[in-house]
């Protein structure tokens, strides 16, 4: 009976498109694997299921990814989303500090994917930490950019600052002027430098549609990305999708925008709404370049909006800020209030040395 088993599982192979998958041949990438020595908000990798014929797996059967984890002494969540076309993203979170954790990929037949098994600890021996602590060890912000492999520039970033290419921030005005512009009892629920209220929208846009859950935008061909109380902050997930993002022009932007190009990475709309239908007309005419762009939009999600990218952004941004300043604020004013850090602990206890306790 065990032979047969065997021999079974050793012969059928998982043929898809007429195209066969070949474990060791498929492609397994992404931040978790890449940079270990960072403490991200979030972990993941891509899995790609790449054919005996050297070519990506576009329709595989379901569940043809199975993932086997290792966390020694620590509490971990996993989730393996997959994409329907071939690829998968496979996500962990730490709830304690952990020394190393180990997975291994294989297909459902059984045969290890790429390198597997695989190992993920920090190169400087220190454990991985879980996402929401706050460890207090943080290394400067030059040696977090060159731990993250950050660029040098962002261009939007040098077209955001070349106004302020002197020294000339002087925080302690803007400060006060936030403080007279938006101190008023009309703006009850908040004061701050970067200031808005959203009051009564529901009542402003009626009638509302029934919503749907972000998971499910992907059961449509189409997906719009309009603004909402300023730049729609959801154009990155929309843009890792296998749908077209049809993004409305604005004058708002996020620090990625302007390296995006209409019709390369999505299909544009007027700022008004007005070219909707003539928008999806095109599209269902011209199926191959609505599948160039789903394809270009989500490369480039893998090269530009991974979390080091968006953390390299802020982190350069508020560097050649805070070089700005004419006069660096170093006490807070009487009237700030301290928010602990114990406040945000949703999440237990965080063990910052593992090794530590284990003494
Ligand atoms: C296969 O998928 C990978 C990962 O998405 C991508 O980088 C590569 O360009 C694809 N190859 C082909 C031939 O489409
Ligand atoms: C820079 O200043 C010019 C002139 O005041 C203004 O038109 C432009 O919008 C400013 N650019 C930025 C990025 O703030
Ligand atoms: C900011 O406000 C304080 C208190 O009103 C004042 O003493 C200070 O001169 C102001 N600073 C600037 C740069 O306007």
């Amino acid at each position: 009976m065990i032979a047969w088993v065997c021999f079974v599982l050793a012969t059928v192979a998982i043929v898809v498109d007429g195209n066969v998958i070949d474990g060791r041949k498929s492609l397994v990438w992404g931040p978790a694997i890449e940079l270990p020595e960072l403490d991200l908000p979030v972990r993941y990798f891509f899995v790609q299921l790449v054919g005996s014929d050297g070519l990506n797996i576009t329709r595989p059967p379901q569940n043809s990814l199975v993932v086997g984890w290792t966390a020694p002494n620590c509490r971990l969540k996993r989730q393996t989303i997959d994409r329907h076309d071939g690829s998968f993203v496979v996500r962990f979170r730490l709830y304690d500090a952990c020394d190393q954790v180990e997975f291994s990929l294989s297909t459902a037949d059984g045969q290890p994917i790429a390198q597997t098994p695989y190992t993920i600890r920090k190169p400087s021996g220190r454990p991985l930490l879980a996402e929401h602590c706050d460890c207090g060890q943080l290394p400067t912000t030059d040696e977090w950019l060159t731990m993250a492999k950050c660029p040098a520039h962002f261009a939007q970033l040098d077209r955001d600052l070349a106004n302020w290419s002197d020294r000339s921030v002087d925080f302690e005005k803007a400060l006060n002027y936030s403080h007279q512009r938006w101190t008023g009892p009309e703006h009850r629920y908040s004061s701050a430098v970067c200031h808005y209220q959203i009051i009564n929208n529901e009542h402003k846009y009626e009638p509302t549609v029934e919503q749907r859950a972000f998971a499910d935008f992907f059961n449509y061909r189409y997906v719009i990305n309009v603004d909402g109380t300023v730049a729609a902050y959801r154009l990155p997930f929309l843009l890792s999708g296998d749908s077209l993002v049809l993004k409305q022009d604005s004058s708002f932007y996020e620090h990625f925008y302007h390296e995006m190009e209409p019709f390369v990475h999505y299909l544009p709309l007027k700022g008004d709404l007005s070219d909707v239908i003539e928008q999806i007309s095109w599209a269902r005419e011209h199926p191959e370049q609505v599948a160039r762009m789903i394809a270009n939009a989500r490369q480039f999600v893998h090269d530009h909006l991974q979390p080091q990218h968006i953390f390299c952004y802020h982190a350069l941004l508020l560097q050649r800020y805070a070089r700005l300043l004419i006069n660096t604020p170093t006490e807070p004013n009487s009237d700030m209030e301290q928010v602990s850090k114990a406040a945000h602990d949703y999440y237990g206890q965080c063990t910052c040395d593992k090794r530590k306790d284990e003494l």
